[in-house]
């Protein structure tokens, strides 16, 4: 098939390079000319596990071409993929400009029957507001799907290739013959691609995000009482994530939910709730829960420390929102660093991957970015982990005992167990266990 996909950030990219990994003719179009420079050279913008080495497969192959002719894209396809950003408008919608132009262009570009398939993440009845924006502009026959993404980054390619479901929503039998033909490879093992009408599918998407995003404040929330009491936090996720009916994955205390979907996903739905005159309280809930624990390591140093940080530093182990990317939207690194910053003190910061994000993002005054993660231990009064990498799982205590000024370790992410840092002289603070072990 001739498919075009427009937007080539992280999930157009994937999209793009997977739907050419199994044989399709893809053409990328994105409005950003240095993205499509770049990856024009071979060179990817983002770091995401094994989509290099598959953009440049078939790159070679000729399958995949990057343009930013978004109008030529459309002429040449017969299957449009939309998959442009949707960022968070100032009261928390979904902000859809940047889908709208795409249909206008689309609209405008129509040269016979097109099946156009907005991937970004829309709110309800944003489909017909695309089919209304192309029919706006030809009388060409366009078949209106919506095909929610539900990869996740740093692991976006395993994803996409082997999806757990993929979820369409159609209005017309040509599109669903088209889609079926067009998903069949990714779904060999029998894993379904669930049909459905275009306004479901729309919701099933926020609500898949939204309900993740509940589990993990609902487990930050019991984190807190856990505190209170000395109870384990840790045990008792093990205790209920057994319950098949709970089932164990996103259930981990930490410092909160972040990234490019979660935050915003979650205030569209509000606002949708809203605009339909609807409580949104849970959600309303997990947003707020979320808030706190972002701040949840900051708050623990000022309570050790006090409020003026002045002539301090604090070394930072991760960046990125989650590990296995360099993506730092909405990252929790991001509030406590400006917090520790804006109390006076300075940060030596480290990550596996996301430096060149953390030079354009975090603070200039007080930030300094190291190349390894020891060296951001030197003169720091305590070591503050926020990102679960691997490498920093298994690290050598006695350098970090040697290096930093006192061994004090504030740990975002329950990396290591209480009582063996205590063993070993650490001051250990972590989140849902008991703060001081007698
Ligand atoms: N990132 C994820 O993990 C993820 C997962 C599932 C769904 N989604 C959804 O997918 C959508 C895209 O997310 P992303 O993280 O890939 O965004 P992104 O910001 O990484 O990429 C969006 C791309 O669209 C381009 N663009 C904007 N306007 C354009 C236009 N008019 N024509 C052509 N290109 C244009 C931008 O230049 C950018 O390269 C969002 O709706 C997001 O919610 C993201």
């Amino acid at each position: 098939m001739h498919i075009a996909v427009i937007g080539t950030g992280y999930v157009g990219l994937v999209v793009g390079a997977g739907l050419a990994e199994t044989g399709n003719d893809v053409v990328c179009a994105d409005i950003d000319d240095g993205k499509i420079e770049r990856l024009n050279d071979g060179e990817i913008p983002i770091y995401e596990p094994g989509l290099e080495p598959m953009v440049r497969r078939n790159l070679g192959a000729g399958r995949l071409r990057f343009t930013t002719d978004v109008g030529a894209a459309v002429r040449q396809s017969s299957v449009i993929f939309i998959a442009v950003g949707t960022p968070p408008g100032e009261d928390g919608s979904a902000d859809l400009q940047h889908v709208l132009a795409v249909a206008d262009t689309i609209g405008a570009n129509m040269d016979g029957e097109k099946v156009v398939i907005t991937k970004s993440t829309v709110p309800v009845g944003t489909a017909a507001k695309v089919r209304a924006a192309i029919e706006a502009r030809t009388d060409h026959e366009v078949h209106d799907c919506s095909n929610p993404e539900f990869l996740k980054e740093g692991a976006a390619v395993e994803d996409f290739m082997k999806p757990d479901r993929v979820v369409v929503g159609i209005d017309s039998d040509y599109a669903r013959e088209v889609l079926e033909e067009l998903f069949a490879p990714f779904v060999r093992t029998g894993n379904p691609v669930i049909f459905m009408d275009i306004a479901s599918a729309e919701i099933t998407k926020y609500a898949a995000n939204a309900m993740l995003a509940t589990r993990i404040s609902f487990m930050n929330m019991v984190s807190r009482l856990c505190e209170a009491v000395g109870a384990d936090v840790d045990m008792v996720r093990y205790g209920i994530g057994t319950d098949e009916r709970i089932g164990p994955a996103f259930l981990f205390a930490g410092v909160g939910y972040g990234g490019s979907c979660f935050p915003k996903d979650v205030q569209a739905l509000i606002r949708t709730m809203h605009e339909h005159d609807l409580d949104a309280g849970i959600l309303e809930a997990v947003e707020a829960v979320n808030a706190a624990q972002k701040r949840l390591l900051l708050d623990r140093v000022v309570e050790r420390y006090g409020e003026d940080l002045g002539g301090r530093t604090f070394a930072v182990w991760g960046l990125s929102f989650k590990p296995e990317t360099d993506d730092m939207r909405e990252a929790t690194s991001r509030v406590v660093i400006q917090g520790l910053v804006e109390r006076g003190a300075t940060v030596r910061a480290h990550d596996p991957q996301a430096m060149d994000e953390a030079a354009r993002v975090l603070p200039r005054e007080g930030v300094e970015l190291v190349e390894n993660n020891y060296e951001a231990l030197e003169g720091a009064d305590a070591l503050l982990i926020m990102t679960e990498w691997q490498p920093y799982r298994r690290p050598n205590f006695e350098r970090i005992v040697a290096t930093l000024k006192e061994p004090v370790i504030f740990d975002g992410r329950n990396l290591f167990r209480p009582g063996k840092m205590r063993e070993m002289g650490f001051e250990y603070v972590s989140v849902g266990r008991p703060l001081r072990l007698t």
